[in-house]
């Protein structure tokens, strides 16, 4: 039988078409799994787990911009560790691949939660290095190489699933990325919510109770191109892109600059299978009008025309 030219295979990853949910959109209940397997996704990313459970932030913690977008900050509200295996086992139930987001705030709490995923069946982790609103977590690690590789090696030497590492919007975005890869991680998540803000100027207040949130959706989608072309272009990883996905063009471009795989997050959220349907049923026919027999023939294609 011929292989459907929408097929994807990355380390640990096996995926009958590049299109995953982002991590922190549905991700943690057995009922948003069988949600996300409707919607047609071909792999599941959970919600950053961290070693133990966290509420988040009180409310406001996410408001939909009059700019477009989203601004977010949950405070990586999870959890916590010991629900890893029963997240594990919905998705293998339903048969669908499982990539574990692990969060911490040093190396021994990557590690341990990256070990239970490991042991729990996953197919492999992604590191949250890039979270811009929890203070001691995320990018207050991840925008510092050093860090990234510390934590990254400590993880990569002792797992045998893959590690990816997911880095968001900072100065040192390609050398954290290299640092990464350097240290042992088998690809990169590029990128996560851009640090930014939003004031009511009737109350002028901040709108979120924690003032500072990460941004998503359209918005950030040139930012997400540029970086993901830039690290493709300097180090040639896999990487799997994520933000702003509208549409399948949206969805292309990444691919176009050197990602392997997707990930769609606020619009997953905001329009559920329709935009999973758009964007393979485009990316389908690109393929096709490229004269590709596999997507993985577009990747990076924008840097070698
Ligand atoms: C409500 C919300 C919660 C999120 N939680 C996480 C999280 O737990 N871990 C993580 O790595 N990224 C998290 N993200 C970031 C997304 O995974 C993704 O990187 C980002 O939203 C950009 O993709 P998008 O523009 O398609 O939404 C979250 C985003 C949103 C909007």
């Amino acid at each position: 039988m011929p292989e459907s030219i929408l097929r994807v295979r990355i380390p640990g990853l096996d995926l009958v078409h590049p299109v995953m949910n982002a991590s922190g959109i549905l991700g943690y209940e057995p009922e948003h799994i069988d949600r996300m397997y409707r919607w047609g996704l071909s792999a599941i990313v959970t919600k950053t787990i961290t070693p133990t459970p966290r509420r988040g932030y009180e409310a406001p913690i996410i408001i939909e911009l009059p700019s477009g977008g989203f601004l977010n900050a949950v405070g990586l509200a999870n959890p916590g560790k010991e629900r890893i295996p029963d997240i594990v086992s919905a998705c293998r139930r339903i048969g669908l691949p499982v990539v574990v987001s692990v969060g911490g705030t040093s190396e021994n709490e990557f590690l341990d939660v990256a070990s239970i995923a490991e042991e729990s069946g996953a197919n492999a982790v992604e590191l949250n290095l890039s979270c811009p609103h929890t203070k001691g977590y995320g990018m207050d690690i991840g925008s510092d190489p050093s860090n990234v590789r510390s934590v990254v090696k400590s993880v990569a030497q002792s797992l045998k699933i893959p590690v990816y590492a997911k880095l968001g919007l900072s100065d040192n975005v390609v050398k954290s990325s290299e640092k990464a890869l350097e240290a042992g991680a088998t690809g990169l998540t590029l990128i996560n919510t851009v640090k930014a803000m939003y004031v009511d100027v009737h109350s002028l207040k901040p709108v979120l109770t924690n003032v500072m949130g990460g941004l998503s959706g359209p918005p950030i989608h040139p930012i997400a191109v540029r970086v993901v072309y830039e690290v493709y272009r300097e180090l040639k990883p896999v990487i799997i892109g994520v933000g702003g996905i509208y549409d399948w063009r949206s969805a292309a471009e990444l691919i176009a600059v050197g990602a392997s795989a997707l990930q769609i997050g606020s619009m997953l959220a905001l329009k559920g299978k329709e935009i999973v349907a758009e964007v393979l049923r485009g990316l389908e026919r690109w393929v096709r009008e490229k004269g590709a027999k596999n997507i993985s023939e577009l990747v990076g294609a924008a840097l070698r025309s």
